[in-house]
């Protein structure tokens, strides 16, 4: 599995490094992510040429398999979940040949005592040095437990000077609430330096995500426009045609803005606000991103209703087929008030942003997936040609995060014939046409990253807690306000709050 320059998937890919020689433990690794993310993308990295030549995988959990069956397992797994079809089988049993298990709980020593000889044997057998990274992909509540028996059996190293190292990476949610997040960064940081930390927020991964840098930093035309002077608002929507699917007891226990908005949309917003970092390095990007979401008015206890909406969905139709409504799915409350589904009217209090609307939707049923930003531009000061100063003749930079990625620009035209009548017309770049290659998973640039030890596309310790500050709020707002969500049909673009809340303003939401 060595990279080869030939190879031409490499091309897609971040940088050009390989991960260094490490070992890689997984924690959860009998669980749903592993199946269908991690171990899918580690493949993946091995076809394309960039994963370390001395590498090797050790999953954990308690689940009682052995060495074997870890492999067919995941082999399954690979076969079903990986972008690339059919399994190339030279490459997968090079990749399995370094894939081990060790079955325990994350409280017994002696199961780490295991992981520990796993490790030493990973070195002695697939050269990796002493290097470990360790993926937390369990629940918030179990992580404190793991990075004390981490600590305990001696499996932590701090790197530098070409000593061995270990990195964590940390999955989502990090935290319930504020005061969690920042007990479970005081866990962390007893044992982990913070640029040993890699919190991981999947929308960072994103192909697209990442452009939205580049577009805005790596163009001259845009950034002179990107602020109060010439933006009249910005949308940011992510949309999901699925429902909770079999994660109900999760999902009763987070709710939309645990789930969506404290990670995957705030970091949508601070890509989209914030000023241009002095270099693209992991803390350059990263203070212009805290600085972003301090920036953030705080929305009140008391100010929810005025700015927030919240919405459940009801029995309605998926493509055509009826489906149940949030409260009838398994393991969820049949009186449950969480929502799947909120309406936000955020404010940016900075000199680029004063008084510039920020509305953001995001929820469970809805007609379709799709995850935009647009940025909707100032209405002309005077028009020529008759009534181009309403909403619908605005100038709007759309960005397509997902699916057919892409960037749109409306604009108005003549329509040909004679007379001067004008109407919207749109200027398309489409990712797949442009650049032909499928991009990479997001789980393998970041996982790729970590091995390399680039923490750019992961959250700060700082982020996560600003961000958790704003959602926490909300949250005590909702429960303070103590009414029940408004509910819609699934199938359908949320309450009718939501549109209230933008019709309030003369505005309305992009029809997607
Ligand atoms: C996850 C949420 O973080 O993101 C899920 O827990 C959600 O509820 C998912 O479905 C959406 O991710 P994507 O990549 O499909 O937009």
């Amino acid at each position: 599995m060595i990279a080869t320059p030939e190879n031409p998937f490499r091309a897609g890919l971040r940088t050009e490094r390989v991960g260094e020689p490490c070992a890689m433990v997984i924690f959860g690794a009998s669980g749903d992510l592993s199946h269908r993310k991690l171990l899918p993308a580690l493949y993946n990295l091995g076809l394309t040429g960039v994963l370390p030549a001395n590498f090797a995988v050790v999953g954990f959990a308690k689940d009682d398999f052995s060495r074997d069956s870890y492999r067919s397992e995941m082999k399954k797994a690979v076969g079903e979940f990986s972008r690339r079809k059919p399994l190339d089988e030279e490459i997968w049993s090079d990749f399995a040949a370094g894939l081990d298990y060790v079955s325990g709980n994350f409280d017994d020593p002696a199961a780490f005592q295991r992981l520990k000889a796993a490790l030493e044997r990973a070195d002695k057998e697939r050269g990796t040095r002493g290097n470990r990274l360790y993926y937390c992909a369990v629940p918030p509540s179990v992580m404190p437990m793991i990075l004390k028996q981490l600590h305990d059996a001696g499996l932590l190293q701090n790197g530098g000077r070409g000593n061995p190292w270990s990195r964590i990476i940390l999955e989502k949610p990090f935290g319930h609430d504020t005061d969690s997040a920042r007990e479970l960064n005081g866990n962390v940081h007893d044992v982990f330096a913070e640029s040993q930390v890699y919190r991981i927020d999947h929308y960072l991964g994103k192909e697209t995500v990442q452009n939205l840098m580049v577009f805005r930093f790596g163009n001259s035309i845009f950034e002179p426009i990107w602020n109060r002077q010439y933006v009249d608002h910005v949308q940011i929507t992510a949309a999901e045609d699925i429902g909770v699917e079999r994660r109900g007891g999760y999902y009763e226990e987070a709710g939309i803005l645990r789930d969506m908005v404290q990670n995957h949309l705030m970091q949508l917003l601070s890509l989209t606000a914030m000023e241009a970092p002095v270099a693209f390095d992991a803390d350059a990007v990263r203070d212009e991103k805290v600085k972003v979401l301090r920036s953030i008015r705080p929305v009140l206890r008391e100010e929810v209703q005025q700015y927030t909406v919240r919405g459940q969905y009801a029995r309605g139709a998926y493509h055509g087929k009826p489906v149940p409504a949030y409260r009838e799915e398994e393991r969820v409350a049949k009186d449950s008030r969480t929502a799947t589904f909120t309406a936000l009217k955020l404010f940016i209090d900075n000199w680029r942003w004063d008084g510039v609307p920020f509305y953001l939707r995001t929820g469970k049923r809805l007609p379709k997936r799709v995850t935009e930003i647009s940025v909707h531009f100032a209405r002309l000061p005077h028009s020529l040609f008759g009534a181009l100063q309403t909403d619908t003749a605005r100038n709007v930079l759309a960005i397509r995060i997902q699916p057919d990625e892409g960037i749109s620009m409306r604009f108005n035209s003549k329509v040909p014939g004679e007379g001067m009548r004008v109407r919207t017309v749109n200027m398309d770049f489409r990712y797949g046409q442009a650049f032909g290659a499928e991009p990479p998973e997001a789980y393998e640039r970041l996982l790729l990253d970590a091995m390399i030890g680039d923490a750019t596309l992961f959250t700060r310790a700082d982020e996560v807690d600003t961000a958790w500050k704003l959602v926490t709020e909300i949250l005590e707002g909702w429960k303070e306000w103590n009414a029940e969500p408004s509910s819609y049909e699934a199938g359908s673009w949320g309450p009718q709050a939501a549109e209230e809340l933008i019709a309030a303003d003369g505005r309305h939401w992009r029809r997607l």
